[in-house]
């Protein structure tokens, strides 16, 4: 996969839509349509830290030590296969996608990602993944960060209300989940929402030149809609 430099003019290497929000924007719905629309590899850099999450736990290393955790990613690979229904995620070589969605790697997901050494491992693994383009990838700092020359910038958002509603009727489909009420995944929602924006190193934020869209009062079908205008706008330019 890694083929030159990352981050050149995209123009040449194929298109990049970056899309990026807080969790339960439906960020996934989004970019899976836009792949499949526009015959595109989707990628979800949020697994890659909920995979390096579960290898913490795995490795008895606390989220918060900081200089265990950048040696444990010197002996992690990391590898995303797009799918129709999302990514098959490999943590050396293992398949853990079903183990990636419990409340507890959700949290430690996203408190591994507050350090700046595990962002810039990760950062370069996700410039490696896309640097030929043909991707839709989605995370929280792929338009600012990741790919700032990204043909294509969507910042997905909705009320907090709406994405604690949305993400709870998502993860209540999962028995080993079940247990969790509304009230439960909205605290969560919310504090993880709190640590994703207002970390020091790439905090959630737009693009300056990233196209809004809130899909708070749309239903899925109009959110599908938009974001594939945006996309076609962007190539008619
Ligand atoms: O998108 P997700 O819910 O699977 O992401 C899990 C956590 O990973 C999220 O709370 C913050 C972190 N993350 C990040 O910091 N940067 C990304 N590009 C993607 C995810």
């Amino acid at each position: 996969m890694i083929d030159g430099p990352a981050n050149s003019a995209p123009s040449r290497r194929g298109l990049i839509i970056a899309i990026d929000g807080p969790a339960g924007a439906g960020k996934s719905t989004v970019a899976r349509h836009l792949a499949e629309r526009f015959g595109l590899l989707n990628l979800e850099t949020g697994a890659m830290y909920r995979a390096f999450a579960l290898k913490a736990q795995r490795s008895a290393v606390a989220v918060d030590d900081a200089v265990a955790l950048s040696q444990l990613a010197a002996e992690t690979t990391l590898a995303l296969e797009p799918q129709p229904d999302g990514n098959r995620v490999l943590l050396d070589g293992q398949d853990v996608t079903a183990l990636l969605r419990s409340p507890a790697v959700t949290d430690a997901a996203s408190r591994v990602s507050v350090h700046p050494q595990i962002r810039a491992w990760m950062v370069r693994r996700q410039q490696e993944l896309g640097s030929r383009g043909g991707v839709v990838m989605e995370g929280r700092d792929i338009g600012t960060v990741v790919f700032p020359h990204a043909d294509v910038k969507i910042f997905l958002d909705a009320s907090p209300e709406v994405r604690g509603q949305r993400r709870f009727e998502q993860t209540g489909t999962t028995a080993s989940q079940h247990t969790h009420l509304p009230d439960e995944v909205a605290k969560e929602l919310r504090a993880r929402d709190e640590r994703d924006r207002n970390r020091a190193i790439s905090p959630l934020r737009p693009a300056e030149d990233a196209v809004i869209l809130d899909s708070t009062y749309l239903t899925l079908a109009e959110v599908l809609d938009h974001a594939e205008a945006i996309v076609r706008e962007a190539l008619a330019r």
